[in-house]
């Protein structure tokens, strides 16, 4: 599956430059260090980053491991653009495609662990399934897998939240997460040990941490 067409990362209607002040107000700090930490990056490995957007994880990965190859992964011109800028010293890779093109944009079982932040919710099931599948099929054996995501929505507080997520990014692609399905979506891609490590409510809804390893 390769179906060129993307939600923005700022959704349907707002423009690509209110994306970074928008996600600042989601707790972004705790749960970008919360994946961070559980990348835990090492010298000398390749991370993927699919749908990478502006760069803010990506950019933290090479920071807190200068000697990491970094690949940030995202269809859309814009974003990559942003996330160059932000990136002054090229410490990230920056590759134009889509996150089910990985094995041509990366290679098959070149990566150490392949990330993923809020790219998920805006995909329709199938490009969720496409992603993770292509996700898989980059890493090495033994290469970890770290998702953070809008997942299950447990509380009425955390679902009614998540309707500002569904009004930018429509209700068809983002329900599925709110309902709990990237688990399932997960293992059925062929992640050994998928576990939801953490769950951060937000004023947009819970942002999970899914973890998994091919074996
Ligand atoms: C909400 S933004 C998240 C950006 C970044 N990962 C972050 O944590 O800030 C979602 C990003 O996913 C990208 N995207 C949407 N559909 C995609 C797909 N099928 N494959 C790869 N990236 C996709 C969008 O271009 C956008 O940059």
């Amino acid at each position: 599956m390769s179906d060129r067409t993307f939600t923005p990362a700022a959704g349907r209607f707002a423009p690509t430059r209110l994306y970074d002040p928008v996600v600042a107000l989601t707790r972004e700090r705790l749960w970008r260090a919360l994946l961070v930490a559980y990348v835990a990056p090492r010298a000398g490995d390749v991370i993927v980053d699919v749908g990478c957007g502006t760069g803010s994880l990506a950019l933290m990965l090479a920071r807190v491991e200068s000697r990491a190859r970094v690949i940030g992964v995202d269809p859309d011109p814009d974003v990559l653009a942003r996330a160059r800028r932000k990136d002054g010293g090229a410490a990230v890779d920056w590759r134009a495609g889509m996150g089910d093109a990985l094995p041509e944009i990366v290679g098959v079982g070149s990566a150490a662990t392949a990330v993923s932040s809020l790219v998920l919710h805006q995909c329709p099931v199938a490009m969720k399934r496409a992603i993770l599948a292509s996700m898989y099929a980059v890493l090495r054996d033994g290469g970890r897998l770290a998702v953070a995501d809008y997942g299950l929505q447990r509380t009425r507080r955390m679902r009614l939240a998540f309707r500002t997520v569904q009004v930018a990014d429509g209700k068809e692609d983002t329900q599925p997460n709110a309902d709990g399905i990237l688990p399932e979506l997960i293992a059925e891609a062929g992640f050994d040990d998928v576990r939801e490590a953490d769950v951060v409510s937000t004023v947009t809804g819970s942002i999970s941490i899914y973890t998994g390893h091919r074996a």
